[in-house]
């Protein structure tokens, strides 16, 4: 199961056990149908326009003998009012199966335990190797491959034509610029980051902000399926952005697909500009281009 977009709804009324024992959640009541496992789950909730990170629990409580489905939410390191309000949430990872506890205590020992899980799962550890061995680009195919999936089940045309392929991703290693991104020693990203100037982006309908001077691209930035949802793009171009600031490069190109919601938001997110449309191999792009932040 991964889920791209916040899923939004109200804070309704609870039965207020969660806060006798110390973990408060907020009941909510989707504001469209969904169709989420039951179970416990690291989330992203946001409320008051900010992201906080949560933890979902989805089921009928039977710890309690309650039959009725709830999506509950307890905020991590904070207690903030949330009746009536409205609130998003986006599960990202399931930490646990939901269980009839014997009692309360193991209940709320398990609770402790999620919310350790959950701090950590929506952290990001990373490390990251620069010019993948043999072995590293088979992982990376794994993830691209189930980057393309992904897009094709949106119904994308983007990289339906067997790009990019081992041999880009060879091509890549060859000119250091293959980054693979691992997260708790698994395969998680992968991103070419690209100091050459781009043919595709010497024409342009439209006006870059920069003109011939230096740039880095990054292209091929894929995410594993497994990591979605962890913000994984955004750290990929904020270690790319912080990569041309420490060689001086003062300008930050991308492009993406039209269709690409996800990646657009995050391009748009992260201070890029939208310049005019693109022509690539196999069709047409929107391009984007930032100022390197000083603080990157
Ligand atoms: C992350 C998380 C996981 C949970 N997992 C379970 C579970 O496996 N079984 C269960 O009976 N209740 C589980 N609970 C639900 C608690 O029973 C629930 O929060 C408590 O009953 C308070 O509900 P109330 O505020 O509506 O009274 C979980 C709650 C959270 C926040």
């Amino acid at each position: 199961m991964y889920i791209t977009d916040y899923i939004t709804g109200t804070v309704i009324q609870g039965l207020g056990n969660g806060r006798k024992f110390g973990f408060p959640t907020a009941n909510v009541q989707p504001d469209a149908p969904v169709s989420i496992e039951k179970g416990a789950y690291a989330a992203w909730v946001r409320y008051d326009g900010k992201r906080h990170k949560g933890m979902l629990y989805v089921g009928t409580r039977p710890t309690l003998n309650l039959h009725g489905l709830t999506y509950e939410i307890h905020i991590i390191d904070a207690s903030p009012r949330l009746y009536g309000k409205q609130i998003a949430f986006k599960p990202v990872y399931k930490i646990a199966e939901e269980k009839k506890f014997k009692c309360q205590e193991e209940l709320i020992n398990a609770l402790l335990k999620y919310k350790r899980s959950a701090k950590v799962l929506l952290t990001p550890a990373w490390s990251i190797h620069l010019n993948p061995t043999l072995f590293h680009i088979k992982e990376i195919m794994e993830i691209i491959e189930q980057a393309k999936r992904r897009m094709k089940e949106r119904g994308l045309d983007q990289w339906q034509d067997g790009y990019p392929d081992e041999a880009t991703i060879r091509n890549d290693k060859r000119k250091h610029q293959g980054h693979y991104f691992l997260k708790w020693h698994e395969p998680a990203a992968y991103a070419a980051i690209v100091f050459d100037k781009d043919p595709y982006y010497e024409k342009i309908d439209g006006q870059w902000l920069s003109d011939g001077v230096p740039y880095i691209a990054v292209h091929r930035l894929a995410v594993a399926d497994k990591f979605l949802g962890l913000d994984m793009a955004r750290h990929v171009l904020k270690f790319a952005e912080r990569k041309a600031r420490s060689k001086g490069v003062q300008w930050f190109r991308i492009d993406t697909h039209h269709d690409n919601l996800p990646m657009r938001n995050l391009i748009r997110d992260f201070g890029f500009t939208f310049c005019g449309v693109v022509q690539v191999r196999d069709g047409k792009r929107m391009a984007y281009e930032k100022r390197v932040a000083d603080n990157a």
